[in-house]
């Protein structure tokens, strides 16, 4: 693993509890994770892996789709991550919701799937779309991939919710500004056009769209 790999690590367990907080409760995100999750097309028993599933918010909307007899898998590298979301499950007393911990860009299920799900979590990754072609090869023939992720706005009314934007990037990346040659959120946006692009070579079929003043992207793939 990267260095940087271990300062997110870092940052995510010490702030593991808060970023649950703002994870589950900040207005609006609980539609935006509805809508990535309705991209997977999920059916009653499927199985679905979310990548750096953090601290479970996407459980509950998962589960729905799978029911009682699909399973979900949530990987994240992150300690203090998954024992919030642990903890979420034994709360809940979910027992078809497994974790593991592990790397996602490289994470292989034993069997294919029938989906991979990654909200706020390629914009992290070194080759995001290298990973997004392990993810893809993972999911069974007519399987879905979606991915949920937050870049500079495009639109013209721009400027000042891309301010804010930057600000809140600055905030939340591992490190701040140290180690990267360009502006984190620059880093940011490249990293999930290649991660989109990838998706969008492998998909037979795309859906795709812009929430939040232009701010959040989500792009679900059919694979053939
Ligand atoms: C911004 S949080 C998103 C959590 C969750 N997906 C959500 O929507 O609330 C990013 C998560 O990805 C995890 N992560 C980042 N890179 C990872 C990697 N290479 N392997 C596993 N987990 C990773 C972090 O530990 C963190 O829990």
């Amino acid at each position: 693993m990267s260095q940087g790999t271990t300062a997110a690590q870092r940052f995510y367990g010490r702030w593991a509890r808060l970023y649950d907080l703002l994870a589950s409760a900040t207005p609006g995100l609980a539609r935006l994770r509805d809508v990535a999750v309705d991209r997977l097309e999920l059916s009653p028993g499927d199985t679905v892996v979310e990548m750096g599933c953090g601290t479970g918010a996407n459980f509950p909307h998962l589960r729905e789709r799978v029911g009682p007899a699909g399973r979900v898998v949530g990987v994240d590298f992150t300690a203090g991550m998954l024992a919030q979301a642990r903890d979420r499950v034994e709360r809940e007393g979910w027992r078809n919701v497994h974790l593991v911990r592990a790397d996602a860009a490289a994470f292989e299920p034993r069997e294919r799937v029938d989906a991979v799900l990654a909200t706020f979590v390629v914009g992290m990754l070194d080759d995001p779309g290298a990973a997004v072609n392990q993810w893809a090869d993972a999911v069974r023939p007519g399987g879905n991939v979606a991915l949920l992720d937050a870049g500079q706005s495009g639109r013209p009314y721009a400027w000042p919710v891309n301010q804010a934007f930057r600000g809140l990037v600055l905030a939340s990346t591992p490190g701040g500004r140290s180690g990267f040659e360009e502006p984190p959120w620059a880093v940011l946006d490249d990293r999930v056009a290649a991660a989109r692009r990838a998706l969008s070579e492998r998909s037979v079929a795309v859906a795709d769209s812009e929430h939040v003043l232009g701010v959040v992207r989500i792009t679900g793939g059919r694979l053939p």
